[in-house]
């Protein structure tokens, strides 16, 4: 994990700014089949579901949360699919979501019967316009609401056998809510689940709708990080929505101010512009030289399978996972390309070794596309903006041919006559025919 972008910004420049950047992975939970789901207009069948949760274990995920099951029967089914046929690895924990209602906390208690391990997910809104408008109840009330349902999950909890059970509490709009209220209800509801360090209780944080920028979300995080009482007794989770399009800034800052766990999703569906993208959480760690805990050795792979399963796309700029972020258009940067993956294939051979194994040091890519299961050959194309080191930079690739400098002034004089001619980008086949056009047809 030093190698692959960890040295670019780091080392090779004279940066004398202040840094503070995350040291170690948080805990990781998987929130795509029930956040990410919900707000599929097309729901994932039992396939898709399969497909997703298969994915997310071979990953690495530890925490997944599987479901809504007093909601849907779907995910009801579901859920009796895998524990019936034994699908739950021993080192993942499911969970599944509840709202603060007696009878649904029971459906949700028969959905997991039988499982080794589970998690119950409690969760209520706390924050002043929920009550007020959506429940028509005080601030008390709410508070009551929450506690009763805890209580009835931890009855339920007591009366089961052979299940090891976690319990999560969100409080719901989160950080919208009045800080004193909010802290007053979580203390509340992990004291009565006798939350200690050896069974923690997990404390989730939403920004349910996101409303503000991240060093707030971070700011509030803090303060709950500081004021809990049973700090000690609680993993510390968030759970960043991407309104204002700042969900992975508010995740990556709140762990800083003191979160132990992220709830979110791959790529980043979820309700409205969705929950925050754990590959890019994960990628961010990675590209700074911090193992993230989680494969992501093909992303093409995981991709595919997100969008099989969600049935929607990952757009073409999505951050290292889309299919345009190892590829350079200007000139300028392919020019740049070129001679950092020179650089880099010398310093292996002068050290005998393979170019996976030296430091990964190439302008504008800020990490080696290989480590994500992308080519190289993918890294540039061409088009009427591309320069001459470009154009050169992909006949040698991918022909061996090196241009001498004459030559590679004229050609890429004639590739972007072609290129701005065709409107198009050109492929290294086309660049190749011009080349031939040039100085092998006679
Ligand atoms: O966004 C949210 O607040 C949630 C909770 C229900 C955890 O998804
Ligand atoms: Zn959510």
């Amino acid at each position: 994990y030093q190698r692959s972008g960890g040295r670019l910004l780091h080392e090779l420049t004279d940066r004398t700014w202040p840094t503070k950047s995350l040291v170690r992975a948080p805990i990781w939970a998987s929130v795509d089949l029930r956040d990410g789901n919900q707000a599929l207009s097309s729901p994932m069948d039992i396939e898709r579901k399969s497909r997703m949760f298969e994915l997310l274990v071979r990953m690495g995920f530890k925490d997944i949360e599987v479901g809504y099951p007093s909601a849907s029967d779907a995910d009801f089914s579901f859920l009796r699919t895998l524990i019936e046929q034994d699908r739950i690895p021993d080192d993942v924990t499911i969970s599944v979501f509840t709202p603060a209602k007696p009878e649904l906390i029971d459906r949700t208690f028969e959905a997991i019967e039988g499982a080794d391990r589970a998690m119950v997910h409690l969760c209520n809104a706390t924050a002043c316009l929920w009550r007020e408008v959506v429940f028509g109840m005080s601030a008390d009330e709410v508070q009551q609401m929450a506690l009763r349902s805890a209580e009835h999950i931890a009855r339920r909890a007591d009366a089961v056998k052979g299940t090891e059970l976690r319990f999560e509490y969100s409080p719901e709009t989160f950080n919208v809510t009045e800080p004193e209220f909010v802290l007053q209800v979580s203390n509340a509801v992990t004291t009565l689940w006798d939350a200690s360090p050896d069974r923690p209780v997990t404390l989730n944080l939403p920004t349910t709708v996101e409303t503000d920028s991240p060093n707030v979300f971070a700011d509030q995080v803090e303060w709950m990080h500081r004021n809990l009482e049973r700090r000690d007794a609680v993993i510390l989770s968030v759970h960043p929505h991407n309104d204002r399009g700042t969900a992975v800034a508010s995740a990556e800052l709140a762990v800083m101010a003191g979160a132990d766990r992220i709830e979110g999703t791959l790529f980043g569906n979820g309700e409205r512009t969705g929950n925050v993208c754990l590959a890019t959480l994960a990628l961010n760690l990675f590209s700074q030289g911090v193992d993230p805990q989680l494969d992501f050795s093909d992303i093409d792979e995981i991709r595919s399978t997100v969008e099989f399963a969600n049935q929607l796309s990952v757009p073409p700029r999505h951050p290292y996972g889309g299919d345009l972020v190892y590829t350079a258009f200007s000139g300028t940067h392919q020019d740049a390309i070129a001679k950092g993956l020179a650089a880099v294939e010398r310093q292996a051979a002068e050290a005998g070794t393979s170019t996976t194994e030296v430091p990964w040091d190439v302008p504008y890519l800020p990490i080696d596309p290989k480590d994500v299961g992308r080519t190289y050959e993918s890294v540039v194309r061409v088009n009427s903006q591309s320069g001459k080191g470009g154009v050169a930079h992909v006949l040698k690739s991918a022909y061996g041919l090196d241009l001498p400098r004459g030559m590679r002034v004229e050609l890429a004089r004639r590739v972007q006559q072609v290129a701005d001619g065709d409107g198009v980008e050109l492929t290294s086949r086309e660049l190749r025919a011009i080349f031939a056009q040039m100085y092998l047809e006679f």
